[in-house]
């Protein structure tokens, strides 16, 4: 890797070509690149740092702070003191975890924590790791206290519970508990069954905290994290969606220097994001390939063309793909063979032409935060992972590039944000998810020609009518199924025999639970009216009711 300094102005190209319509993005990238408005990168956002002892909750921890527009890691327990070299640490947070202190092999807190001068805040497992290690001493509880408590402020001067009442609900879960509180710390509460939930030293700057204020049980949780961040740690609120996009071109420089970078767009909101930053970032050594697969869509493959190329003037590859993966989906009709087949041309196609273009350093991917702190909650260490499904996943040996993740510290709502800082439209930037393999898993059995223009025309309508009832931002996702079966049906005097489309909309958090959507009876019925009126081949329009699991969002 080529090392630049970031303020270099090598660096720094924007694509400002004549030809080009000239939008709120380009407007953005230049007066940036005029008024020097990146950061350098030892002029880092201001950081908390959360230490994972493998609580399920470290991702919500993390969240919690970034809602208070401040940014945090979340590294592994056995990570070394380096962060505070390359951040500017304001305060550590150390995670609940499942262990007890005093077993064999318990991992505790690094030494340099408490060495370190910031602020600590210990949570369950984190603040008996606090009294463990300071001098304190933790039993195994008589009780097990799980669920529902209220905590009591304990003494007057208690800066965690800053502009709250005296009982607070909270929720618990720990069996263990702190029979003695180390040298030069105070109960700063108690519950029924905990007479030291909250403790704190001294001095002000380091507090144990029984319960979890992460979840949302804990109604006034956030505001007990905010009290810690702001009045505690002193945080300024500077992870704000400019800051997040200034830091994140500022990283993309540093790793990238001189080198070349291709993206793969698939049109979803992540690898826009990632290529309209990595444009920001490096201009026109960034080069987007888009592969129409024939299974987008109506119209999308025209918008991706028309954001990318026109809108933000990024050098775009477009390769029309359509017939040969229509060719190797011929005949089949199982799931998995359809993914793989089409996984596997995708890859080709793209080796292709990334050989085309030439000497190339990089390979762009949308990894989002939750699946890096993923992989540091189930590994302990800060491993790359590029989850399966990806459809940039396994490329060829010889084709040897280095990732290059902009989204890496980005939750998915802040991706969005960056979106919108970016000057995407919302129509880029709002957009449902929509699977790798598209249309071909909601055609039950093969993918045809006839069969994909009529899954387009119904889940145009299906999506039009959502939109129009204002549905479409509050659904996970929501679109239409071509069922391999058919029926009759009466339409004039006139006996048919067409398609069954089945309509499938879910709320859900992170698609890893979701629930079937009560769409409104007249949303339903303007559905399905329209789709029997304009689209000739199906005569028939069904709800998929199912909640996840037992099934799944997609059919196939
Ligand atoms: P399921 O159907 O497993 O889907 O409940 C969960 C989420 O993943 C999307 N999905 C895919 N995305 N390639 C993708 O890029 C795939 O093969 C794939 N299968 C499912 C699905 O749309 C939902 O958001």
């Amino acid at each position: 890797m080529t090392e630049n300094p970031p303020n270099d102005e090598s660096s720094r190209r924007v694509s400002t070509s004549d030809d080009i319509e000239v939008g709120t993005y380009l407007e953005i990238a230049q007066a940036d690149r005029v008024s020097g408005n990146n950061p350098p990168v030892d002029e880092r956002m201001k950081t908390i740092v959360i230490i994972d002892f493998g609580s399920q909750y470290s991702r919500l921890i993390a969240r919690r702070v970034r809602e208070s527009n401040t940014f945090c890691e979340v590294i592994a327990h056995d990570a070394g003191r380096e962060i505070l070299d390359d951040q500017d640490v304001i305060g550590v947070i150390l995670s609940g975890g499942p262990n007890s202190v005093y077993d064999e092999n318990s991992p505790l807190a690094p030494t340099w924590v408490f060495d370190a001068g910031v602020p600590v805040l210990g949570i369950c497992y984190g603040m008996q790791l606090i009294a463990h290690q300071l001098g304190g001493k933790v039993e195994p509880g008589t009780e097990r206290e799980y669920g529902h408590a209220v905590v009591h402020k304990d003494g007057p001067d208690n800066i965690l519970f800053d502009g709250l009442e005296n009982e607070v609900p909270v929720w618990m879960s720990h069996g263990d508990r702190i029979e003695v509180l180390p040298p030069g710390f105070r109960s700063m509460a108690y519950t029924e069954n905990s007479p030291l939930a909250v403790m704190g030293n001294e001095e002000g700057t380091m507090f144990g905290i029984q319960f979890h204020p992460e979840v949302v049980h804990t109604p006034q949780g956030a505001e007990i994290l905010k009290n810690f961040v702001f009045g505690v740690c002193k945080a300024v609120g500077d992870w704000t969606p400019a800051n997040f996009v200034s830091d994140s071109v500022a990283r993309i420089r540093e790793q990238v220097g001189d080198g070349k970078v291709i993206c793969a767009l698939s049109g979803g909101v992540d690898s826009t994001v990632a290529a309209a930053l990595i444009h920001r970032a490096i201009g026109d050594r960034l080069t987007c390939i888009f592969v129409d697969n024939g299974l987008m869509r109506k119209g999308e493959a025209d918008r991706v063309q028309n954001v990318f190329a026109a809108q933000l003037g990024v050098n775009l590859i477009f390769i029309d793909g359509t017939e040969r993966f229509l060719s190797v989906l011929k005949d089949v009709s199982d799931p998995e063979i359809k993914r793989k087949a089409i996984g596997a041309e995708f890859i080709k196609i793209f080796d292709e032409v990334a050989t085309e273009i030439g000497e190339v350093d990089y390979l762009a991917q949308g990894t989002v935060y939750p699946d890096v702190i993923e992989s540091i909650s189930t590994t302990s260490s800060a491993s790359h992972v590029i989850k399966s499904h990806h459809n940039v996943g396994g490329l060829p040996d010889h084709m040897d590039l280095a990732l290059v993740e902009p989204l890496r510290y980005m939750f998915k709502d802040e991706v969005r944000q960056a979106g919108r800082e970016l000057g995407l439209t919302p129509q880029s930037v709002n957009r449902q998810p929509f699977p790798g393999p598209g249309l071909a898993i909601r055609i039950m059995g093969d993918v045809t020609h006839e069969k994909l223009e009529i899954l387009r025309e119904v889940d145009w309508i299906v999506i039009d009518e959502i939109k129009n009832d204002g549905l479409y931002d509050k659904l996970w996702q929501s679109f239409a199924v071509l069922t391999n079966t058919r029926t009759v049906g009466v339409m004039g005097d006139k006996r048919t025999y067409q398609y069954v489309v089945a309509i499938r909309a879910v709320t859900s958090d992170d698609a890893m639970t979701a629930d079937w959507a009560r769409l409104p009876y007249d949303t339903l019925a303007r559905i399905s009216n329209r789709i029997v009126n304009e689209v000739d081949e199906v005569n028939r329009v069904v709800l998929d009711i199912t909640s996840k699991p037992p099934g799944t969002i997609e059919w196939e």
